[in-house]
């Protein structure tokens, strides 16, 4: 039996992703930085454990509790919405310790036992933000187009261990915290900026599609077990609208 382990299950598209592998029989192990059993069915197959992705005592630790892993899912991540020349950088800086610098680390110290046996898979979670281009979240574009490059670059890498690296890209999910995360995008949003500000929220408010969690556990789910060679999966109508117009 194959066991995934999955950064950021607290709510979202990583809860739903755990429950999914679980429910086609997988052992799952469910990190989170708050653990909390109750959000997920009890199971002898399911572990709950404590990892923040920007503390490498903690990678470590749930690595050591976690025993042999088969596929790591990079889903944890945190979002900055607001005009970038009044994002403060030190909040750039943590939206790229959890969004690009834990998804290099976990995916570091998950490597040598996947190319020790020759086989595995990492799955980075990533955005359709970095198929096209939106305003106001230049600092976390950034952060997710990294993860773009990193994981083509390390797919080639890894190919002669016979390790698989994944993208999966979801859409915009209304129905996960992540909208309500982080900081308050008001005070992001300069005088100046207000105007524009405005026309881009409402737009947001009206999206034509949108993802749900179950279409990225899905996502997650076919990059995890495929054999094709295929990099990316774009999760949730929006997105495989969008992956479309990329050819
Ligand atoms: N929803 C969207 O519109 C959307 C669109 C495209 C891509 N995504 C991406 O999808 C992924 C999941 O997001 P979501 O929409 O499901 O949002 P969510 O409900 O806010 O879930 C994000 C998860 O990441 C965890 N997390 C944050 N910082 C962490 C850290 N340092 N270490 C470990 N876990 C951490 C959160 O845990 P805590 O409970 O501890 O905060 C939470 O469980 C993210 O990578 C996000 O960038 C989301």
């Amino acid at each position: 039996m194959k066991t995934v382990l999955i950064t950021g299950c607290s709510s979202g598209y990583g809860l739903e992703t755990a429950r999914h592998f679980h429910a086609q029989g997988w052992n799952v192990v469910a990190t989170m930085r708050t653990p909390r059993e109750d959000v997920l069915p009890r199971s002898e197959r399911l572990r709950v454990l404590a990892l923040d992705v920007t503390q490498p005592d903690s990678i470590a630790a749930a690595l050591a509790a976690s025993g042999p892993v088969d596929v790591l899912v990079n889903n944890a991540g945190i979002g900055a919405l607001g005009a970038f020349e009044a994002t403060p950088m030190a909040l750039a800086r943590q939206v790229f310790e959890t969004n690009t610098f834990g998804v290099m680390a976990m995916t570091q110290a998950v490597l040598p036992q996947l190319r020790a046996r020759r086989s595995g898979v990492v799955v980075n979670v990533t955005s359709t933000v970095t198929m096209t281009p939106m305003p106001l979240v230049a600092v976390y574009t950034a952060s997710k187009t990294a993860i773009e490059g990193f994981t083509a670059s390390l797919a080639h890498e890894l190919e002669a261990f016979d390790v698989r690296v994944k993208l999966v890209e979801p859409g915009y999910g209304p129905t996960t915290r992540f909208t309500s995360n982080g900081t308050r995008p008001e005070t992001l949003i300069p005088a100046a900026y207000a105007p524009f500000a405005q026309r881009v929220f409402a737009a947001f408010s009206q999206p034509a599609a949108v993802t749900t969690e179950a279409d990225v556990a899905e996502a997650v789910y076919r990059a995890a077990t495929d054999t094709s060679g295929q990099l990316r999966f774009p999760a949730g109508a929006d997105a495989v609208a969008l992956a479309r117009g990329r050819g």
